[in-house]
């Protein structure tokens, strides 16, 4: 898990690079999603898959960016799925970005999942990793220097409210209204890791991506975003569910499987799961 840890430190000083100098022209190459791939999202995929096939303990990955898994060490024990450029989109106006890493032991799924790990690119890099405890990391003078331990509180005040609100079920509305009546304030970049990020270090909150009438499995990817972001979530002393279930209880059955999903502190969580125990489906 070392070897891991300090490639992916590897990985996220060459990205942070490449975000700095790279000029952002659309390819014309499209991701297993439909969407244009941006360059700097071929580039950041190669990136990662170049240092960790290094990395003798790494199996075999899987990114966002590619198709299909990409087998590197037979006898590797760690498989790894990867979204190198999360939120690219955002880079050319110039919001905070990330990379996201899951890592299971023995094979793809929820169920082998033994770390997790997300980095953003902000005005600082910062790198969050999840094993046994949830560890924050600060590049300063080209290295990461550990800073604390993250661990959310029971309640938070951000609402981080995902999808276009035309599409939200009207039971899905009420409850992200509910908590603004409460005097939860809305804090949303259209960046999951830098949106996470905040509500992990601010102490608690919620972050929402329903299902909704155009995407009824909802956007984010499970294997890619879902599920390590779940993993960090809970070891911080969260929760994270697709409305019902706890999220690292769903299976897959495709690597680039989407779920609804909901981030935050415990209290938030009760009222989602509350919520949709009387209307989800
Ligand atoms: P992409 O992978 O296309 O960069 O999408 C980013 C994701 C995620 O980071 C963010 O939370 C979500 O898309 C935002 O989606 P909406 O704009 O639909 O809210």
């Amino acid at each position: 898990m070392d070897n891991i840890f300090s490639s992916i430190q590897t990985c996220a000083k060459r990205i942070k690079k490449a975000i700095d100098i790279k000029d952002i022209g659309y390819s014309n190459q499209e991701n297993s999603s439909g969407e244009t791939q941006l360059q700097l999202d071929i580039q950041c995929d190669m990136i990662i898959e170049k240092e960790f096939s290094k990395v003798a303990s790494i199996n075999t990955i899987s990114s966002e960016e590619k198709e299909h898994t990409v087998a590197l060490h037979e006898d590797g024990e760690y498989f790894i799925s990867y979204d190198p450029l999360d939120g690219s989109s955002l880079v050319d106006v110039n919001l905070s970005v990330g990379s996201i890493f899951g890592i299971y032991k023995g094979g793809f799924g929820s169920q082998n999942m033994v770390a997790a790990c997300y980095v953003v690119y902000g005005p600082r890099v910062e790198m969050v990793f999840a094993h046994n405890k949830v560890k924050l990391y600060l590049l300063q003078e080209g290295e990461f220097e550990y800073v604390k331990e993250i661990r959310l509180k029971e309640k938070g005040k951000l609402n981080a409210p995902g999808g276009t609100q035309q599409n939200w079920e009207p039971y899905h509305k009420e409850m992200v209204d509910s908590f603004f009546a409460e005097g939860y304030r809305l804090r949303y970049s259209g960046g999951m890791v830098p949106d996470l990020h905040q509500i992990l270090l601010k102490g608690g909150g919620l972050f929402s991506y329903p299902a909704t009438s155009d995407k009824p499995q909802g956007k984010l990817r499970k294997l890619f975003e879902v599920f390590p972001f779940a993993f960090v979530y809970e070891k911080a002393g969260g929760e994270a569910i697709d409305g019902k279930q706890r999220v690292l209880d769903l299976g897959h059955a495709h690597i680039h499987d989407t779920s609804p999903c909901f981030f935050g502190s415990k209290y938030e969580i009760a009222r989602v799961k509350e919520v949709y125990a009387q209307h989800g489906s």
